[in-house]
């Protein structure tokens, strides 16, 4: 029997490709899988250059049997993990947590909207299928910029028929979001997963309308950067540390490679809780999080580490300030 913390092996049995960068990976647990709610995620040890590393995918569809099913686009630069993960063969001896949900779905709205940007169908296709198993008034609209970019269009397709809708921008079917969300009860519930920019798109479009932040339940990934990634040091006076940022890992991972300990949690740029202090600045930050607001950002004062980045120069910063302080 698991605990949810607990690391265990399991197998990686199958992969199906969805398109030239998205790939489904089957996952059997060796001692078996266990009930998750839609919206979870596992944890997964990954490889990057070497060193030991931990990733976070949600989990596709509802459960199934024997196996987790996780969809994995292989980005270009990448952090590492995706890169490492479509490298590997069936068979493959993987090391992987139990299922943990951080993006609960709440029962009980009148009306649901679903709003998917790329590989970001992956935690809201099993709330979809449970919200139209159980007759909710729910729509499931998946954008993506390009035909390559949808995942899983088949399953959905068979599971939400009519619930789900597909925009793809270079077909010239945009998702105007403002349009979307016109005439949407303001008690409704707004579930989103996608890029960071496209839910600040999101957020814009509700303000415009009239509905309330609290109805907006989202997760992102943190590929929506302004600035092309490059190297970048980073200075910490206090320690009398400095490193290079290299393209492809975060600033978190290569302050813990040199042994600076950053608390961190959804290393999505959500929580907050690896924002550190800015104490000088060459050149510009992109920010990439969806925790600082537009002014922190403006102001260059804090940075989240775990997503966002220095271009043209580097940073010097200490790392004592906490989220909530
Ligand atoms: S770990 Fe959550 S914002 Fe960085």
């Amino acid at each position: 029997m698991h605990d949810r913390n607990d690391w265990m092996d399991a197998d990686l049995v199958a992969t199906r490709d969805h398109g030239p960068d998205i790939r489904l990976f089957e996952i059997a647990p060796a001692d078996g899988v266990m009930a998750y709610e839609p919206g979870s995620h596992i944890n997964l040890a990954v490889d990057i250059d070497g060193q030991p590393d931990v990733r976070s995918y949600s989990l596709v569809g509802l459960p199934r049997r024997n196996i987790y099913r996780i969809a994995v686009k292989h980005v270009q630069p990448s952090r590492g993990g995706s890169a490492w993960l479509h490298n590997l063969l069936p068979g493959a001896r993987l090391r992987i947590t139990a299922p943990r949900n951080h993006f609960p779905l709440q029962h009980g709205a009148g009306s649901y909207l679903l709003i998917a940007g790329g590989i970001g169908i992956t935690p809201l296709l099993g709330m979809a299928q449970v919200l139209k198993q159980r007759g909710a008034d729910m729509r499931l609209l998946y954008a993506a910029r390009r035909r390559r970019d949808l995942a899983l269009v088949s399953e959905i397709e068979a599971t939400l028929g009519e619930h789900a809708s597909f925009f793809i921008s270079e077909d010239g079917n945009r998702l105007d979001l403002q349009a979307a969300l016109a005439g949407f009860p303001v008690d409704g519930d707004i579930y989103f997963c996608g890029p960071a920019r496209m839910l600040q798109s999101l957020r814009e479009a509700m303000t415009a309308l009239g509905l309330p932040q609290s109805s907006l339940r989202f997760e992102t990934f943190g590929s929506g950067g302004l600035k092309p990634e490059e190297s970048f040091w980073v200075r910490i006076p206090r320690l009398g540390v400095e490193v290079m940022v290299p393209p492809g890992r975060s600033m978190l991972d290569a302050l813990d490679a040199a042994g600076v300990e950053v608390m961190s949690e959804c290393r999505r740029g959500e929580c907050g809780l690896c924002t550190v202090d800015v104490v000088a600045l060459e050149g510009e930050i992109d920010h990439r999080d969806v925790f600082l607001s537009d002014h922190q950002k403006r102001e260059n004062s804090r940075i989240c580490a775990c997503v966002s980045r220095a271009v043209q120069g580097g940073l010097v910063i200490d790392t004592s300030w906490r989220a909530g302080q």
